[in-house]
This record gives C-alpha cells, structure tokens and sequence, in this order.
C-alpha cells in the first residue's frame, strides 16, 4: 500500500472537518497511561475548557464516551428511560430519526414526532404530541445536519419541562461553533463529539448530563457497561474515561481546546462562524435557481443546505464533486438519503456547505469561488 496515494483534500462536508497542521502535530505527543498522572494532564484542562464552551460551571458534569457523538446520545437512551416509560422522539431530519432508532433498537417504547426536511420544530405540535403520550423523556437535535435547521433549543426545552419531561439534547453538529448557553436552557443531556465544530478527529463522545439526569439514571435498570451515565461519571470525576481513551486524540484535543480558549477566543470562534454563515448565504443569492432551505430564524451557523434548480440531479452534483476534487476540495452532494427521496418524489435535490471548526473565512471564500463555476454548468 502506498500512502502517497491519500488525497490532500480540504473538506467542506459537515464533519469530519479540516484539521489544522498544529492539531495533526499533536497526535505525535506521547502516549500515556490512562490510569496515571498523566490523564489528568490532558483530560482536566479538556474538561474545564469543554464546560467554558457550553456556558456552564458546575451545573453539569462533563462525560467523555470512546466512540463518537452516538456513543453519548444512545447512553442517555440507555440510562434515562425506564422500563415502562414512553420516550418522544422528536425529528426534524436524519438525526433526529436516528435518535429515533436508538431507542427502538434499544427496546424502549419510542413514539416519534416528524416534521418535513427543512422544517424547525413547531412547539404547538410537539405541545400537542407531549399531551397525548406523556413521554417522560423527550429527544431533539439541536441543529439538524442533514437540513441545516437550527432548532430554538431553549424554547424547546421549555415546553418539553412545561409537559414533565425530560429534555436529551442533540448538539452534535453545533457544539464548539456557536454559543449554546446550556446553564438554564433546560436540557437535562447534551451529547455532542469531537470532529465537527471542534476540528479534531472523530473518536470521543461528549456528553453533558445535569444533576436531575444522574439521579434519574440510578433508578433506570438495564443500563449497560459503556452506555451507563453513572459508571461513567465515577470515572469522568476523576478527569478520565471509562475504558481506555485514544491516546492521540486526547492529546489533540487537549492542544486544540487550549488554543481555541486561550488563543482564537470563544467569542471569536462563534463570531467566525457567523461571518462564515453570512458569506455563504450571500454566494447562493447570486446563483440563480438556487435556494436556502432552511427558514430565516433557524439557519444553522454550522452546516447550511442549498435547493438546487429545478432538473438538477443527484448524478449531476456527483460530477461536482469530482470536478471539486480535481481543485483539491470535498464537496457535499447533500444527505444521501433525503436526496434520494427528494429525487423519487420529483422535487429539487439539495447540496451542502460545511462551514464550521476551523475553516477560515480565506478559505471558505477560495472554496467558493471554485465552486461557482461548477454549480453554473
Ligand atoms: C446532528 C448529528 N447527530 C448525530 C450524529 C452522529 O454523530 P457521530 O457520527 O459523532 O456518532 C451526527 C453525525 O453527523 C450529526 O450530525
């Protein structure tokens, strides 16, 4: 095998994202024992940057999964509804279904509410769906990658706690690019990982879980080993994981929380990726026939997905994609599945800009301007 034959690409699709060379340097520094004074080296700062993000202090505990965001979003599955009890999953695109599916393939009695791609969620609707199923827990996605919808997490969580339940917040997509206040919106859980907006390789699960959904968890049977938030939570008070860690990624993530903390600033970080946002939503005004999905208000700051004209097919993005890849780039033909259900019923197809981690506006603005022709022909 020759490695000289992995492509060089800088990805624009929504995760995994580009990695700075500082970030693939770290995964040179030294591996250690997980067990030992060195974990704390990395996994305290990790922690302490990682509440510093989410806008909390001590009001939720930090959980770090191996595995990736599903590994933390199928352990509040596991570990916050009981036997008996109904779970709402609540969808607005693929990962909302998929949240969907973790519970039913989990044996957990899972009713779910759908609205249409490119819709956020509508709270008379899930209003209405809390009263008929009572559900005592209530999962959504925080910003929705397949569409590009941001939903009003706080809103959200409002009603859901209005109803009794519990709030298990998806923010995979979101997390590290835009501020989500989590101290006081409500969310009992909010599962996210690491190769989106953070810029670092896929491989750990970040789960932020309240006080109220620890104690919940104690009383929830049939738990499992690794999906089990309270095992744990014994091991990530102690700054570690509960089985052991990948070594270069942890030492990637520690170098680049530290810089986007103490270097970018978190401000900055989320005011780039409003500007990102910003210049992507001007380039598809100047393609004619082309269109924003996502309603003004919910427009993701992350992830952005574009109707395409009329008569454009899901074979026509795929030769854009090789076209991108011959100037060095990944492009995102859309959600595969959503495009080809859009296809069979006759409507426009969508594509996808990724604009978030540690893309710059230079690049994103380059990225773009290579692409424009290819979306012309
Ligand atoms: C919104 C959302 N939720 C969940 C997931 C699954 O996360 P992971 O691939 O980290 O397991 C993804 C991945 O793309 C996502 O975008």
């Amino acid at each position: 095998m020759s490695t000289q034959e992995f492509a060089e690409l800088q990805l624009f699709i929504t995760g995994p994202t580009f990695i700075r060379p500082e970030v693939r340097e770290a995964g040179l520094l030294p591996e250690f024992g997980h067990r030992d004074s060195e974990n704390n080296k990395r996994f305290k700062p990790i922690m302490d940057h990682l509440k510093k993000l989410a806008g909390v202090r001590d009001d939720y505990h930090v959980i770090i999964f191996n595995g990736s965001g599903s590994n933390a979003m199928e352990a509040t599955v596991r570990s916050l509804v009981a036997d008996g009890e109904c779970v709402l999953n609540v969808s607005v695109g693929a990962f909302g279904d998929l949240y969907h599916k973790m519970a039913v393939v989990n044996g957990k009695k899972a009713v779910q509410l759908k609205f249409a791609a490119g819709e956020a969620i509508d709270l008379g609707k899930l209003e209405a769906a809390l009263v008929e199923h009572k559900p005592a827990c209530v999962t959504f996605t925080h910003n929705e990658t397949s569409t590009g919808v941001s939903n009003d997490m706080r809103a959200v969580c409002a009603c859901v706690r209005k109803h009794g339940a519990l709030p298990l917040v998806d923010g995979v997509s979101i997390f590290g690019g835009a501020a989500i206040d989590l101290s006081g919106s409500g969310a009992a859980t909010y599962a996210t990982s690491t190769q989106k907006s953070l810029a670092l390789p896929a491989g750990f699960g970040i789960l932020f879980a309240s006080d109220e959904a620890i104690e919940k968890a104690k009383t929830v049977k049939n738990k499992g080993f690794t999906t089990d938030i309270n095992a744990q939570l014994g091991r990530a008070q102690k700054n570690q994981t509960l089985t052991t860690p990948n070594c270069t990624l942890a030492n990637q993530m520690a170098v680049q929380l530290d810089y986007i903390v103490n270097t970018e600033g978190i401000e900055e970080r989320f005011a780039r990726h409003l500007k990102m946002r910003a210049m992507v939503h001007g380039f598809v005004s100047t393609l004619p026939g082309f269109e924003l999905l996502a309603p003004e208000g919910r427009r993701s700051p992350t992830v952005t997905a574009v109707r395409v004209p009329e008569g454009v097919t899901i074979a026509d993005l795929k030769k854009v994609k090789e076209a991108m890849r011959a100037k060095g780039y990944l492009f995102d033909p859309g959600y595969g599945k959503l495009n080809t259900e859009l296809e069979e019923k006759g409507q426009r197809v969508l594509i996808r800009i990724g604009h978030m981690g540690d893309i710059t506006p230079a690049m994103l603005a380059d990225y773009l301007d290579a692409l424009k022709p290819e979306l012309a022909k």
